[in-house]
């Protein structure tokens, strides 16, 4: 029969060896070592030329490459319309227009649009001639706080460009026939536009004003 003695000699017999297989375990022979890299210490970004049309205009950067379009709009052009809301691409708040598509600025890099053409919303109209959308929104309310409000417009003028050149959605039901610019098909392609106020229905009215003279 073993006694409380026993027991006892055993417990530190097990930590004993325990601790000593962890610091076996632990041990990397030099030649191992000198092997692992060590912290990088190279971070220099690699800068590159770029030039865009934006809103019409020719313009040069010269770019670390890892820039994103969004932050070349509002950090280096200084155009602070279109919006950063996720900055991971879901909300939709940094929706500008680039060679006819309307795209998230916060998921493609600047130097991809090398010779391309941005529209921002500073690009679609102006205070005294607003764009069609534009004036949809103002007249039906499409907005409370304004915060989503660029990339909104910015993507209802590609919805409407979209769907005017045939392109269909998760809800079109014939594949054969022209697409309409009916509110199920303006809902869903608007669907990754977020609006946290939730002034969606007015901007479903403001859209459906606009497609008169878009679409
Ligand atoms: Fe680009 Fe949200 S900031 S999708
Ligand atoms: Fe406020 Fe859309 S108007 S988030």
């Amino acid at each position: 029969m073993p006694s409380n003695t026993d027991f006892e000699i055993s417990r530190r017999g097990v930590l004993a060896t325990g601790a000593a297989t962890l610091a076996a375990g632990t041990m990397v022979p030099e030649a191992a070592q000198a092997a692992i890299p060590g912290p990088t210490t190279d971070l220099a970004p690699t800068m590159m030329p770029v030039t865009l049309e934006v809103n019409g205009q020719s313009r040069q950067l010269t770019l670390d490459t890892r820039t994103t379009l969004l932050d070349a709009l509002r950090e280096h052009l200084q155009l602070t319309g279109t919006k950063k809301g996720c900055d991971h691409g879901q909300c939709g708040a940094c929706t500008v227009i680039a060679d006819g598509r309307r795209i998230n600025a916060c998921l493609t890099l600047a130097v991809m649009h090398q010779g391309g053409k941005v529209t921002t919303i500073e690009g679609l109209g102006t205070p005294d001639t607003l764009h069609p959308m534009q004036a949809a929104f103002v007249k039906h309310d499409g907005y409370q706080c304004g915060y989503c409000t660029p990339g909104q417009i910015c993507s209802a003028v590609g919805v409407l460009a979209e769907i005017k050149a045939g392109v269909p959605s998760h809800v079109t039901a014939d594949l054969s026939a022209p697409v309409e610019a009916s509110n199920a098909e303006m809902r869903e392609r608007m669907s990754g536009n977020i609006c946290r106020c939730g002034a969606y229905s007015n901007i479903l009215e403001a859209m459906a004003e606009a497609k008169g003279e878009l679409a």
